[in-house]
């Protein structure tokens, strides 16, 4: 079963009972992050996003330091083989990020550092980068981050080497190039900490307000929702009032990176806290009006990002290491099941 998806292509359903069955039934497309290592050594790892997610994004192939890791040299062939993998699944492709301060080639960082990249130059790099990347991918991609993590905790523009080099104007600037490249793909601002309502958040919000009173072709609010059962949660109630708030300018909205991280080891009250934790994001998202992807970043905790972050924690996705079901993934079955949005 399929169903249209809000301002995109078709979702695709796959067989009962997936994820991907349930998220098709609410309008939503379902992803992951795909770590390509895994997808290339990992049978089970393959079949299994092919079975439950209708949606992926690359957790690192996309990313500028892979795509060009030598000045003018593309190497877009591991993301093609994602797009492509994505393709013969009936799968849509986000892209995930062409603007961000992590994860920067090199030569970039260091032609910054030592001024042998003065700020004329470094905006022609950007400008090229996205026509370039997006261009590629032209007609493949749903949704872009287009602008990854830009403000701070405090909501101040992130002090980043864009901001320093390029001021604030780089933001609608990254806009504009990537319309230009797909005028079809949507174009999302994202970043981690903007679940509910913040200093931060509002600062995005603020941000996105100024960016449509402009014309620039800003379509998306991204939430990445990263959690800790530590840390506690906003309620599905904040976090959809939240999203709401970006769709009332005219965005549509998406959970782009969701992981629910633990102190470990792991115990039955942490898996249930857990589950809690991707409950409030996936019913924010479903309680919002146009919130159209609900992504994990990683579904099983055999790979994942966090115990290589986070000292001492881990334990964070849908699935464990044997690709078993957590609580979590058992929530996200209920609460798409009785949703009938
Ligand atoms: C992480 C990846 O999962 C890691 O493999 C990589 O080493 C670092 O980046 N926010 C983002 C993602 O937007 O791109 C990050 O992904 C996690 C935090």
């Amino acid at each position: 079963m399929s169903s249209q998806a809000l301002g995109g292509p078709e979702i695709d359903g796959g067989s009962p009972g997936t994820l991907r069955h349930l998220a098709a039934r609410n309008h939503l497309s379902i992803g992951t992050a795909v770590d390509m290592a895994a997808l290339a050594s990992d049978q089970v790892y393959r079949e299994r996003i092919a079975r439950e997610f209708n949606s992926v994004t690359a957790e690192n192939v996309m990313k500028w330091s892979e795509i060009e890791p030598q000045r003018g040299q593309l190497n877009f062939a591991p993301a093609d083989e994602l797009v492509a993998f994505a393709r013969a699944n009936h799968q849509r492709v986000r892209g995930h990020t062409l603007v961000w301060h992590n994860q920067l080639p090199e030569w970039l960082t260091s032609g910054v550092a030592d001024g042998s990249i003065a700020p004329e130059e470094l905006r022609g790099i950007l400008r090229q980068h996205i026509l370039d990347e997006v261009g590629h991918f032209r007609g493949k991609i749903y949704q872009w981050d287009v602008v990854n993590e830009v403000i701070d905790d405090n909501g101040n523009l992130r002090d980043s080497i864009w901001l320093q080099q390029l001021g604030p104007g780089y933001i609608a600037d990254a806009f504009r190039w990537a319309r230009q490249a797909d005028p079809k793909a949507k174009l999302y601002l994202n970043d981690y900490n903007v679940e509910g309502i913040s200093a931060k958040s509002t600062a995005y919000y603020n941000l996105a307000k100024q960016l449509k009173a402009d014309r620039v072709p800003v379509d998306g609010f991204g939430i990445q929702g990263h959690l800790g059962v530590q840390y506690g949660y906003y309620p599905a109630s904040a976090v959809a009032e939240n999203l709401r708030r970006f769709e009332a300018l005219g965005l549509e909205t998406s959970v782009t990176e969701a992981d629910v991280r633990m102190i470990m080891p792991t115990d039955n009250a942490k898996l249930q806290a857990q589950a809690q934790g991707y409950s409030t994001l996936i019913q924010g998202c479903l309680l919002a009006r146009r919130c159209t992807s609900f992504t994990v970043w990683g579904f099983t905790d055999k790979y994942s990002w966090v115990p290589g972050f986070f000292e001492g924690e881990g334990a964070a996705n849908l699935l464990d290491e044997n690709f078993n079901s957590k609580p979590a993934y058992d929530e996200m079955v209920s609460v798409l099941t009785l949703a009938a949005r």
